[in-house]
């Protein structure tokens, strides 16, 4: 990352945009069919992985999760891949889930639909995450009194501040309620960094907390935890698996230059991606050669001290000598940079520097939100190509025109091209283009108000079509009655073969 970071203050407009005739679009690098491993998609359009905030709150595939993905499904991308789900049996909140073969119906209904609505053009996979702990930002009083650790180096801090040798022997709740009424500067100076960490942005479990039992022991659980979500993926019918290494999780943070870990899981490159390739080869023997596993990781942390577009170009080379089928290149979005939550809720990774990085908006640089992340994922598929592999490439990050995605293809710096927030504004834009109909594409104005919600667990929409006919029969709509859930559908103006 620059060591000089510019501030985000230049409002950008949406590039112009000029749509191919349904004929040029046929000839398109965008619409023809390209591998991923044992299979083909049908055209290089992708809809990269988004939380809707659909599933129940004990992670089962709902009614609105299918509904939501049937309508992405309408628009017939390439490649649609379904949101981060956990791969462990544990309360995630409303999040979806893979982690026992009770979640295999729902997932296979998902299947179903998905084949049914895009009539069997669409390629699905489904991203496997893991994550550790992160804890609401606490009350300080609530903090102080019921959580806060008083160990011997606190009373240590305590007494050489205060000149009372008292403390190191006092109760505890009177070394407690002595933290309640100090002043900051006092607080500041007793709690170690964690500890005010924990105050001010809530308890964050390090993935090198290797004093954390749970923590030591993730290279010894992960590689059996993907695997069976890898398993379950291809019971369930999905086509492909994606393991989630991107973002502020578990994986990422395996790889990230900030792993200290000293079990020879951490440090140096070859250590830090020791547990990712481990899942990988565990996750393919237990799928078979003949199925897609996919890794979504960044091209760079945008953190101090975090991984570079170097090291991923070269985790990327490794990861296809390890026979991975594609690699989907994300930036940022990381934990250590995150802005201070409220008393209540908890760090939100995508606030931060790396967070405007990972889902770019037009209040931005003078670089701008468009294409933003191309270059990493141009020089990670420069480096697998010198190992000798064709393992395709998806970008994405602020792409929303034909001209854009095109140029992407045309000078080969990827394979697929990726469109989270532009699908969601509008999930037939790949098949309005494909059509002749790209004059009506509703064109995504990347100001993340669907972020917002996001970041508030609140089921996701986009301001461009949740207001609209929301008394309309067919309009199904969130729990305050207010927005519909998705937008609605899209039939061409004339009949198309
Ligand atoms: C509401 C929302 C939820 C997201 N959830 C995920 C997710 O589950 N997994 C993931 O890898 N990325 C997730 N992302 C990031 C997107 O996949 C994508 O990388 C990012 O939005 C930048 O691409 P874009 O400019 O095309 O939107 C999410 C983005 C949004 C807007
Ligand atoms: S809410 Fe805004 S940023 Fe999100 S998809 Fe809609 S237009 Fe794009």
């Amino acid at each position: 990352m620059s060591a000089v970071v510019e501030r985000l203050k230049i409002r950008h407009r949406l590039p112009a945009a000029r749509w191919p005739t349904r004929e040029e679009a046929a000839r398109a690098r965008l619409f023809q069919p390209a591998r991923i491993g044992p299979i083909v998609a049908e055209q290089r359009t992708w809809v990269p992985a988004m939380v809707p905030w659909r599933a129940t709150e004990d992670g089962f595939v709902t009614e609105e999760v299918l509904a939501w993905y049937a309508r992405f499904a309408e628009g017939r991308p390439g490649v649609l891949v379904v949101e981060a789900t956990g791969i462990r049996d544990v309360a995630s909140g409303p999040l979806l889930r893979i982690g026992d073969d009770r979640f295999l119906p729902g997932l296979r209904r998902l299947v179903e639909t998905v084949r049914e609505k895009s009539a069997g053009h669409t390629r699905l996979f489904i991203q496997a995450i893991d994550f550790v702990a992160v804890r609401r930002r606490p009350d300080t009083e609530k903090f102080l009194r019921r959580f806060l650790e008083v160990n011997s180096a606190l009373r240590r801090r305590l007494t050489n501040l205060t000149h009372d040798a008292a403390w190191l022997e006092a109760d505890e709740a009177a070394v407690r309620e002595r933290l309640v009424s100090a002043e900051r500067a006092l607080l500041e100076a007793v709690l170690d960094a964690r500890q005010l960490e924990a105050l001010d942005y809530g308890y964050r479990e390090r993935i090198w907390d290797t004093h954390l039992p749970h923590i030591r022991e993730l290279p010894r659980v992960l590689p059996g935890l993907f695997a069976e979500a890898g398993r379950r993926a291809r019971e369930a019918g999905f086509d492909g698996i994606e393991l989630h290494y991107a973002h502020a999780y578990t994986m990422a943070s395996f790889l990230s230059r900030l792993n200290t870990r000293d079990d020879g899981y951490g440090g140096p490159r070859a250590q830090r991606v020791r547990l990712p390739l481990e899942v990988l080869r565990a996750v393919r023997a237990r799928v078979g050669g003949d199925y897609v596993v996919g890794i979504r990781y960044l091209g760079d942390d945008v953190v101090a001290g975090g991984s570079d577009v170097e090291d991923a170009a070269w985790f990327g080379a490794r990861f296809a000598e390890a026979g991975v089928d594609y690699l989907s290149v994300s930036k940022g979005g990381r934990f250590e940079d995150a802005k201070q939550p409220r008393v209540g809720e908890a760090v939100y990774p995508y606030t931060g520097r790396s967070g405007y990085e990972c889902m770019p908006t037009v209040l931005s640089d003078a670089r701008g939100p468009f294409g933003r992340n191309v270059p990493l994922a141009a020089r990670i598929r420069g480096a697998v190509r010198e190992t000798g592999r064709d393992t395709p490439i998806v970008t994405s990050g602020g792409i929303g025109t034909f001209e854009q995605a095109e140029t992407i293809l045309e000078r080969g710096d990827a394979d697929f091209v990726g469109a989270a927030r532009q699908s969601l504004a509008d999930p037939d834009w790949f098949r309005k283009i494909r059509l002749g109909y790209g004059h009506l594409v509703r064109r995504c104005e990347f100001t993340n108000y669907c972020e917002g919600l996001d970041q508030q667990h609140k089921q996701v929409t986009c301001k461009l079509w949740d207001r609209v006919d929301v008394d309309a029969p067919e309009a199904s709509l969130t729990r305050d009655g207010k927005r519909r859930l998705a937008p609605p559908s899209w039939t061409p103006p004339r009949e198309v073969p």
